[in-house]
């Protein structure tokens, strides 16, 4: 319900009354009274006139799903969206509901999480109400070697979403998200199926929005700081969402190409330099291209072709 009445009093071009909300929703006056006080007490500011109703006058900066949803053109992904304060990691609630059969498209998010997780068994420093913690469930048809193509897809989106901003986000392989060299975004892709067959996967994807530095790790940035502006991060979240409903339904049509090709375009680890780590061997070449997999391509001062597809690239 508290859903419904934040979609009337967004939708109203001035004050709306309780009278009209209560016919429209089937509820009683008073209980508009007690929603409107319960948003009140989440921060929402609203004026109220005898004779008149109710009119917003400004949203609290928290992810809240009605928020969220308000404006949301995705077809897909969003269509069910969980908040939540405090979790451990999104990923694991995310897995759970994915588990329990929860729609495709559904996305779990919070404040902060208290164990969030990144790639390599790494920790995702996730401070409360300044960065934007989410994970989608999939349910592509897809076999297990192609979930890769699917997290440069969310990379894609992510980055074309940061780019809204004005500011000139690329990817570095696999599907870190930079601004001036400095990480802004990592997306982390946990499975559940087996070798030909998945059945679901979880894209988590934590962006450093109005983040201060000083609490990020080193090399680590946050679009505020690159931009010098603070972001509304609920109209940053819709952004994602809508271009990742876009990327993704495209590749549900017409495969991963567009993607890829765009992945390309935004790289900044093609034609580069670089040097990764594989299992405590260094390898040093030209990132080249990307196979049909995903996997990045290097080729050694020896012209040989070497084919990776996991770990950590340093450009060199
Ligand atoms: C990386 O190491 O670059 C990947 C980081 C992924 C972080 C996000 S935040 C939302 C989701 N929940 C997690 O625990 N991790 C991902």
């Amino acid at each position: 319900m508290r859903t419904d009445i934040i979609r009337f009093l967004k939708d109203s071009s001035g004050y709306i009354s309780g009278e009209m909300i209560s016919k429209e929703l089937h509820i009683s006056r008073s209980a508009v009274w007690k929603a409107i006080e319960e948003l009140r007490r989440e921060g929402y500011r609203i004026a109220a006139l005898p004779k008149r109703g109710y009119l917003l006058e400004a949203s609290p900066d928290r992810l809240i799903a009605a928020e969220l949803q308000s404006g949301l053109k995705a077809k897909i992904i969003g269509k069910t969206i969980h908040c939540f304060d405090s979790v451990e990691s999104t990923m694991d609630v995310a897995f759970k509901l994915g588990g329990e059969g929860s729609a495709e498209g559904t996305i779990v998010c919070a404040e902060t999480q208290t164990r969030g997780k990144g790639r390599m068994g790494r920790l995702w420093t996730s401070p409360e109400g300044t960065g934007i913690y989410f994970s989608v469930i999939l349910r592509p048809a897809l076999s297990t070697a192609e979930v890769p193509r699917l997290t440069l897809l969310a990379a894609v989106a992510v980055c074309e979403a940061l780019r809204q901003t004005g500011c000139d986000a690329r990817i570095k392989w696999p599907n870190d998200i930079l601004i001036n060299g400095k990480k802004v975004c990592g997306i982390l892709t946990e499975l559940n199926g087996d070798i030909d067959r998945v059945r679901f996967v979880v894209v988590g994807v934590g962006i450093n929005v109005n983040t201060p530095v000083k609490v990020l790790p080193p090399n680590a940035t946050s679009l505020k700081q690159e931009s010098g502006k603070k972001m509304n991060r609920l109209e940053c979240f819709r952004e994602v969402l809508s271009f990742m409903d876009e990327y993704y339904q495209e590749m549900l049509v017409q495969g991963f190409d567009k993607a890829i090709q765009r992945w390309k375009e935004l790289s900044v680890t093609l034609g580069r330099r670089v040097r990764m780590i594989d299992h405590g061997v260094s390898i040093e070449g030209e990132a080249v291209d990307l196979d049909e997999y995903g996997g990045l391509m290097i080729k050694t001062p020896n012209g040989s072709l070497i084919r990776r597809m996991s770990g950590d690239v340093s450009h060199v």
